[in-house]
């Protein structure tokens, strides 16, 4: 037996979608064995992992001025700390990361990061480059360690990976590469582990997560029983929530494949919330079309209906791009009139970001930025009178409300309703890590505040 490895300080910081916040849990799992310990801050670190996200420019810069931050500390530990660029900026501007910023010691893509022991291994002999951007999502998942540590009762399941829709704004396909989607076996079996974890929400992730699709795996308790050949997201989510978790979430969807399996899945099964991430982008016929989405506006709200008719108290999120090259105001229009159709729960709406390598960054007709600014201001006043009104409509109802963070201040607890909703409880610590029953009782635009049970009520009313 070799020797336990002395603790060395590892600080991942970590930026963008949850497909990043998942690879960051999953590096923390990979650089363990080596003896790697989360600390609180980068300063205390011996190694620092910048975990990025290409989606839009602000994002990529903020990586650069980090990076400046980080240098001036390496310098300050002796040159002893270690900086490695992961992500999506480590996938598209690896080469350039290494010259712009000498102080990086790794550059490694969110297919490759299994490999950062042997990164690491080579960096200390200085041998070899330190830069993997390979593309073999199939070899990471299979690399990846079967154990995960948990951090309280709600965890990321990743269950596909990349995209081939080829949105004509977007970075995704060529930072995450080709879609790939996990066997049912291997998620089935990362899911049980979460379970005996004693994780309560599972949310299944992928940046197309509902064109998930495998084999009909050889899991147990068959029976003999038929089985469809191939199993949908659909099928995928019935089989995890016989597992035993409380809530089931999955995300991000696309709009052509909201199938007939997944709809049903909404009606069918109790612990799926109801709550759908189901991004359109616009309201436009023709800026959709230009913008590669393969849908109409109408194919949109007819997807909206079939869900609402499965799952009548689903609540609805989506994203949107306002300003997409050749956007005019009848354009931008139809996006407030879909918008207004709907009736979102919540919405994030971003000005369109036009990225180094993707089709409309060429386009003509690219949109001002004051022009973007407005429509952006008059989209996010539309959003936010929906959201405060799909809040407020919760007062005064008891929901279920599961505590995963505790607050700014002491003895104040935070968690989601099954709306997705932000939830936060004064004197709840002990909440935390489970589903409570909460009664409502103020909406803001972005959170509700909650008591639970009737004494604590008479007590926090008499000192209000
Ligand atoms: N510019 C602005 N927003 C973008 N998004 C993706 N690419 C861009 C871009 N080039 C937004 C989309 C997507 C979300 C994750 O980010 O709305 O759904
Ligand atoms: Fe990007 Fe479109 Fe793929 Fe979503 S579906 S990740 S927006 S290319």
């Amino acid at each position: 037996m070799s020797e336990p490895k002395p603790p060395k300080g590892l600080f991942i910081k970590t930026y963008g979608c949850q497909a990043n916040v998942y690879d960051s849990e999953r590096m923390r799992d990979v650089l363990a064995p080596l003896g790697y310990t989360p600390v609180d801050s980068a300063e205390a670190a011996d190694l620092v992992v910048l975990n990025t996200c290409h989606i839009r420019e602000k994002a990529t810069e903020k990586v650069f001025s980090e990076l400046g931050r980080l240098k001036d500390m390496k310098q300050l530990s002796g040159g002893t700390m270690r900086i490695a660029v992961a992500g999506c900026v480590a996938q598209a501007e690896g080469e350039e990361i290494m010259r712009r910023q000498p102080a990086v010691d790794m550059v490694v893509g969110p297919q490759s990061y299994h490999r950062l022991p042997e990164m690491i291994a080579r960096l200390s002999r200085q041998t070899g480059d330190v830069l993997e951007v390979d593309f073999a999502a199939e070899e990471k998942f299979d690399a990846l360690p079967k154990s995960r540590q948990v951090s309280g009762p709600s965890a990321f399941l990743a269950v596909q990976e990349g995209c081939d829709k080829f949105c004509t704004f977007c970075v995704v396909p060529y930072t995450r590469g080709a879609e790939f989607s996990r066997s049912a076996d291997a998620i089935m079996a990362e899911a049980r582990e979460l379970a005996s974890k004693g994780v309560r929400e599972i949310v299944l992730i992928g940046q197309n997560v509902n064109a998930w699709h495998g084999a009909s795996p050889a899991i147990g308790g068959g029976g003999g029983a038929w089985r469809p050949p191939e199993w949908r997201l659909g099928d995928l989510i019935r089989h995890v929530a016989q597992v035993g978790f409380e809530r089931i979430r999955y995300m991000t969807s696309h709009p052509r494949d909201m199938s007939d399996d997944l709809i049903e899945a909404h009606r069918d099964v109790e612990t799926l919330s109801p709550f759908l991430h189901l991004p359109v982008q616009a309201g436009s016929d023709r800026i959709l079309k230009a913008m590669n989405r393969q849908h109409t506006a109408a194919d949109y709200l007819r997807t909206i209906e079939r869900v609402r008719k499965a799952r009548p108290d689903i609540a609805f999120a989506s994203d949107f791009i306002v300003g997409f090259p050749g956007e005019g105001d009848r354009d931008f229009d139809d996006t407030l009139a879909l918008v207004k159709a709907v009736g979102f729960a919540q919405a994030y709406s971003f000005k369109y970001s036009p990225r180094p390598g993707t089709p409309a960054a060429g386009m003509q007709l690219q949109v001002e930025e004051a022009v973007k600014e407005e429509r952006l201001a008059r989209l996010q006043a539309l959003i936010n009178e929906q959201s405060q009104a799909f809040n407020t409509a919760t007062v005064g109802r008891k929901l279920p409300v599961l505590f995963s963070r505790v607050g700014k201040h002491a003895k104040q607890v935070l968690g989601y309703s099954p709306y997705m909703q932000s939830v936060h409880v004064e004197n709840g610590a002990h909440l935390f890590g489970r589903i409570a029953e909460i009664e409502i009782v103020g909406a803001s635009m972005t959170s509700l505040s909650g008591r639970e049970g009737t004494t604590a009520m008479m007590s926090e009313e008499a000192s209000a």
